[in-house]
């Protein structure tokens, strides 16, 4: 396992995600526990981007749980279809929320966050999770960050037991 992330400051998002992926693998590999790896793909993506928040919400029963996260408390139920995570979950499909105050339904766990992208996490075709993360800025997040995080969550371990 790699001791310590290294990623350049003055690197171009895409860059940054590109230099990360070897990195994650690095972390991941030869893990098993979903927990852990999904504890160190979140430190490790908070490390590099200096994300506001960033966390796993993670499937149990009808309902979303908080999992491994950055940042700070949260809530911790979210039910299908509610809120931002909920809904990125029932439609299987990432959102990207530029203003969350104008998402209908948006849960706010802080009043400081402006905007949130939600990717659903899948293994063995079918949704375990969902990784959200928010911005204290309007706006921040774009085309560039759902095809990362998608192929992230597609291509690291993420760990089975
Ligand atoms: N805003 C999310 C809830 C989770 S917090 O942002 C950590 C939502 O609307 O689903």
């Amino acid at each position: 396992m790699a001791e310590q992330l290294t990623y350049k400051k003055n690197a171009s998002k895409a860059e940054k995600y590109l230099d990360l992926i070897p990195q994650l693998n690095a972390l991941t590999n030869g893990e098993k526990d979903r927990i852990a790896n999904l504890a160190n793909i979140c430190a490790a993506l908070k490390e590099t981007f200096g994300f506001f928040w960033i966390g796993f919400y993670l499937v149990k029963g009808n309902e979303l749980i908080l999992g491994p996260f950055q940042g700070s408390i949260a809530c911790t139920r979210i039910a299908k279809g509610k809120g931002v995570c909920g809904s990125s979950w029932e439609r299987a499909e990432t959102l990207i929320v530029d203003d969350v105050d104008q998402f209908p339904g948006h849960i706010a766990c802080s009043s400081l966050s402006k905007s949130e992208i939600v990717v659903p996490v899948w293994q063995n075709n079918s949704i375990i999770g969902v990784l959200d993360i928010d911005s204290d800025r309007l706006a921040d997040f774009d085309a560039t960050d759902k095809l990362y995080l998608e192929r992230i969550l597609n291509e690291i371990n993420l760990g089975n037991e």
